[in-house]
């Protein structure tokens, strides 16, 4: 096996003597490339964002912004990364260093007071100028669409990124100054060739190793062979386990490049969503084809977190305030469970069984998430947080319904926040199917819908709160519906 290596900014590096848990970020830092900042070392603040080459949605290869703290630098072996320092070009050829064009805005519209979160903003700028389709969803100049610029620059690109002395204005002025690459752009160059292989790793130092295994199959073996084993997909959550818990272990297993874990297939009666897609890939494949998963993505997270989290990481977590569980269990999806004598499906609604647990068996992993179809016309995802973006649930809640001639035939609501697992609101369901889509069955289904869950008091919510947000969430479903319904 080839030792294990990563490219920055165009020049290949082995990872060795970094220990496995070592972060991309301490990676970076550890080699002079300082540009790269520590603010939290848990996703929060995008100091750290660097740019890494992945499979493209529209193209072979994409420029993704991904928060370097996250990432083991193990799982990036055979990968590609740009810092903000590999962005400006000529200094290291001799000649006069010429800024990047997102640098250049940066600097002319003073977006960087201290400096801190400059290269972090520098790196979620540059991926979200290389993207694409980026100029196909401008706004139409009227400033009808605040959250995209007449360059087609989307805000969220830089949801995970805080600043703390310069305010966003003329942040979001560099970005909306940003223009289009030019033909002699290496990195615009880039995207037109295939993306890095995911390279088999099996990267060991001291008593712990980091294993990238390159089948389905393998996976399953070395979960059987190795009880003790922690799986990862993006990071997202094992990244904040390592930094802010310490977590050390003596084997983690990679399985967000498998690829029976990464098709993502549209069936004539049901959605196949692999496992290790990301949510930031499952948005633009899906592009609006299930609304309600439309509306959830971008209040999940930020879209730094987002380019890297999976559904399988998600489901795979068990926390009773993840975003998916609810907008899932609307939906009625079904997981694929996967070990190596073979594979079962199991309803989301039965999946959970308690606190962080699931009927998931040792050995086993997600494969993927089945979504039947047709799809619920009338669906919607109020998540409560403090808040708008990048913040976690205090109470989520998904509607899935079909109305027909004014009546409900069919509800499904899901619900996280309010008690040890994500769970169905089963009463209120009945509350309101074979009903009149009306006011007063809306008040009936409200107060029943109030008493589901049994949700607790923390720093986040109290218990009263918590209640009296699911029954607000029905309202303004009907508030939102009652005018499509009746015309
Ligand atoms: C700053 C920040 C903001 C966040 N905001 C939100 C939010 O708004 N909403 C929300 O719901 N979550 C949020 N999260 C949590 C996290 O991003 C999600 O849970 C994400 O979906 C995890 O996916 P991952 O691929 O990164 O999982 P990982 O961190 O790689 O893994 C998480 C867990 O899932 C298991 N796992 C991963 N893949 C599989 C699989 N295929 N089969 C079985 N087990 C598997 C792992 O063993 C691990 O226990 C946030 C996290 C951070 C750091
Ligand atoms: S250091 Fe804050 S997101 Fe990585
Ligand atoms: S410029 Fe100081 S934190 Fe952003």
């Amino acid at each position: 096996m080839v030792a294990a290596r990563i490219t920055v900014n165009g020049k290949e590096t082995p990872i060795s003597p970094a220990a496995p848990h070592t972060t991309v970020l301490d990676f970076l830092r550890e080699r002079g490339l300082t540009g790269t900042k520590e603010g939290c070392a848990e996703g929060e603040c995008g100091a750290c964002s660097v740019m890494v080459a992945r499979p493209g949605v529209n193209r072979p290869t994409d420029w993704v912004a991904v928060n370097a703290c996250l990432v083991p630098v193990a799982a990036l072996d055979g990968q590609e990364v740009i810092t903000s320092e590999g962005l400006a070009t000529g200094g290291s050829s001799g000649g006069p260093t010429a800024l990047h064009p997102v640098q250049e805005e940066m600097a002319v519209r003073g977006g960087s007071q201290c400096g801190y979160c400059t290269p972090g903003f520098i790196c979620s700028m540059a991926a979200e100028y290389y993207r694409p389709d980026r100029c196909a969803h401008a706004d139409p100049g009227d400033g009808t669409d605040p959250e995209h610029g007449p360059n087609g620059f989307d805000l969220h690109a830089l949801s995970g990124n805080l600043c703390r002395c310069t305010g966003y204005r003329p942040i979001r002025d560099a970005a909306f100054a940003v223009g289009t690459p030019t033909e002699d752009d290496a990195l615009a160059q880039r995207r037109e060739q295939s993306p890095p292989e995911p390279v088999a790793t099996e990267y060991t130092r001291e008593d712990s190793t980091f294993l990238r295994p390159g089948t389905l199959a393998e996976a399953l073996r070395l979960l059987r062979e190795r009880p003790g084993a922690v799986v990862v997909a993006g990071s997202t959550d094992w990244g904040v386990e390592v930094n802010i818990r310490a977590r050390r272990e003596k084997c983690v297993v990679a399985v967000d490049r498998l690829p029976e874990l990464r098709a993502l297939r549209v069936e004539s009666d049901h959605i196949e969503i692999g496992a290790a897609q990301t949510l930031t890939e499952i948005e633009r494949r899906l592009d609006g084809r299930v609304p309600l998963l439309a509306e959830l993505f971008p209040q999940f997270a930020s879209r730094l977190i987002r380019n890297s989290a999976t559904l399988g990481g998600n489901l795979g977590t068990g926390s009773p305030i993840g975003d998916s569980p609810p907008v899932l269990l609307a939906l009625e999806a079904s997981v694929v469970l996967a070990d190596a004598d073979g594979e079962r499906e199991v309803p989301l609604s039965d999946y959970f069984t308690g606190y962080r647990q699931s009927v998931r068996r040792p050995g086993e992993l997600i494969r993927s998430v089945r979504i039947p179809l047709p799809l619920s016309p009338v669906t919607a995802f109020h998540k409560i947080a403090k808040r708008r973006f990048d913040d976690i649930s205090s109470v989520a809640v998904a509607f899935a319904l079909d109305i027909e001639d004014g009546t409900v035939r069919r509800a499904r609501i899901g619900l996280g926040g309010v008690a040890a697992t994500p769970v169905r609101a089963l009463a209120a369901e009945a509350a309101l199917e074979g009903r009149p889509w009306t006011a007063e069955t809306v008040a009936a289904a409200t107060r029943v819908l109030q008493s589901q869950g049994t949700p607790m008091d923390d720093h986040r919510a109290s218990a009263r709160y918590r209640s009296a947000m699911l029954g607000q969430s029905l309202l303004k479903l009907y508030a939102q519906t009652t005018e499509a319904v009746s015309a």
